[in-house]
């Protein structure tokens, strides 16, 4: 029989919060001094001992139209009640072809189709299997390398793995996917340090595609994937003319080109998507996070008629595409989705976020004489704060930061390594921007 009898914890910790592994979250440090949150209303979370903290980030880049939506809880109820799952291998239900609708007349024109999964990770391995599936029936199956981008994050699948190019995520899991390569990353501090928006310095570092595709051979690359905005690095927002030169590049030699917009889709730069910021038609954009608010697991692709089209020949009787998850384009998630899209809609939030954009540069940009402050980007309602590192210990003046923010000022933010990220619910008042800049001072200076 299973042994069920209390054993000693394999951590020490003080609590019983010792079965619940986090993810990307350093556990130890935790369960000594949890930050338990216990509910949310618009742009505050409630911590379970009732204290009030100011949401500087969106949970995780998600709920864009802020917290406890009741049009969106009313969905999901009310979805659950009436269908709560359906198969959505060979059977339908209609929320989802109205959702895929409304994500495509959202994107740009051409991008028609769209493929549900349940995350960005699922999104990131779908849009690089269909990009190697389109070759593949095209008649192009040498097109199997793809191509990412240094400090570049795709998710934790391993294709997304594999293309992304922080180091941490993937250095402990062996040799990831074969027949994989890196753009460099689009920052250099040195040149671009305090830009506002997009730096002017960088558009040439799409040229190194041109250096992949005469190492490897442009029949042999299937596709290239890149954040517009490389969020969970630290907010790296792509170099003035960057996008717009990587298509051209990628269109040259048949390459396809994907975005991926789990961050910065629905209006986080001011846009639905960052293409239609940018002005560049990618083939693919995967999407996840707001689309739901966060609110239900999500995650998609939008794709090219090209593309989608080419799969359509065959017989009728046979499946076109060998992929596809039990909970794509869940019900509840589906609900869901189209309250989020009203709310979006009706609320006119993307344009509120384009319209905020230039006082949240200049509230983000006083903070730049703060001590340890090396560099600050904005772009859209996004920011990253980098400090320097304590001597002989990076990471840890960011880890002292989160803390000082949620347990002594009421923020909630992000930390890569050393840099806070700020990306507000887009609902974020002028004051609000105000108040988040005011805490991040005092935790800036409560960490130096
Ligand atoms: C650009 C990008 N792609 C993919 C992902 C992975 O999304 P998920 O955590 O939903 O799998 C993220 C998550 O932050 C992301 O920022």
């Amino acid at each position: 029989m299973l042994d069920k009898s209390p054993h000693s914890a394999a951590v020490n910790v003080p609590n019983d919060l010792a079965a619940h592994w986090m993810p990307f979250t350093a556990n130890r440090a935790f369960k000594k001094a949890p930050r338990l949150l216990a509910g949310a209303k618009d742009m505050h979370y409630f911590t379970v001992d009732g204290r009030k903290i100011l949401d500087g980030a969106a949970g995780m880049w998600c709920s864009n139209a802020g917290h406890g939506r009741t049009q969106i809880a009313e969905a999901i109820g009310k979805q659950a009640a009436t269908l709560d799952y359906s198969p959505p291998f060979q059977f339908g239900i209609p929320q989802a072809f109205e959702l895929a609708s409304r994500i495509a007349d959202l994107a740009p024109k051409g991008l028609d189709h769209v493929f549900f999964c349940n995350s960005g990770s699922e999104a990131a391995d779908t849009a690089l299997k269909i990009a190697l599936a389109y070759h593949q029936i095209s008649g192009q199956g040498g097109r199997i390398r793809l191509i990412g981008r240094e400090r570049g994050y795709h998710g934790v699948g391993f294709g997304g793995t594999s293309v992304g190019g922080m180091v941490n995520n993937r250095k402990m899991f062996g040799s990831l996917l074969t027949g994989v390569d890196h753009l460099p990353t689009t920052y250099d501090r040195e040149k671009q340090a305090f830009s506002r928006g997009e730096p002017e310095y960088g558009a040439h570092f799409a040229d190194a595609l041109e250096n992949l595709v005469n190492l490897h051979g442009a029949n042999t690359i299937a596709a290239v994937i890149v954040e517009p905005m490389a969020g969970s690095t630290g907010v790296l927002p792509a170099p003035k003319g960057y996008l717009k030169r990587l298509r051209e590049i990628t269109q040259k030699h048949g390459i396809l080109l994907i975005f991926d917009e789990v961050i910065t889709g629905f209006g986080r730069l001011g846009y639905a998507f960052a293409a239609e910021r940018y002005g560049v038609l990618p083939d693919m954009i995967t999407f996840a996070k707001g689309v739901t608010n966060g609110a239900a697991p999500m995650g998609g692709v939008i794709v090219r008629d090209t593309i989608h089209d080419a799969f359509m020949s065959g017989p009728e009787h046979v499946i076109e595409l060998a992929h596809g998850y039990t909970y794509s384009a869940h019900p509840l998630a589906c609900a869901a989705g189209l309250a989020t899209l009203d709310i979006y809609r009706d609320e006119k939030l993307f344009e509120h976020a384009r319209a905020l954009e230039p006082k949240w540069n200049d509230a983000i940009f006083s903070l730049k004489n703060e001590p340890n402050v090396v560099d600050i980007r904005t772009v859209g309602l996004t920011a990253g704060i980098d400090l320097a590192s304590r001597p002989d210990q990076p990471g840890k003046r960011g880890f002292d930061a989160l803390n000082s923010a949620f347990f002594d000022n009421d923020l909630m933010m992000r930390i890569a390594g050393d840099t806070l990220a700020l990306t507000p619910p887009l609902i974020v008042s002028e004051e609000q921007v105000g108040e988040i800049v005011d805490k991040v001072a005092k935790v800036i200076r409560a960490v130096a």
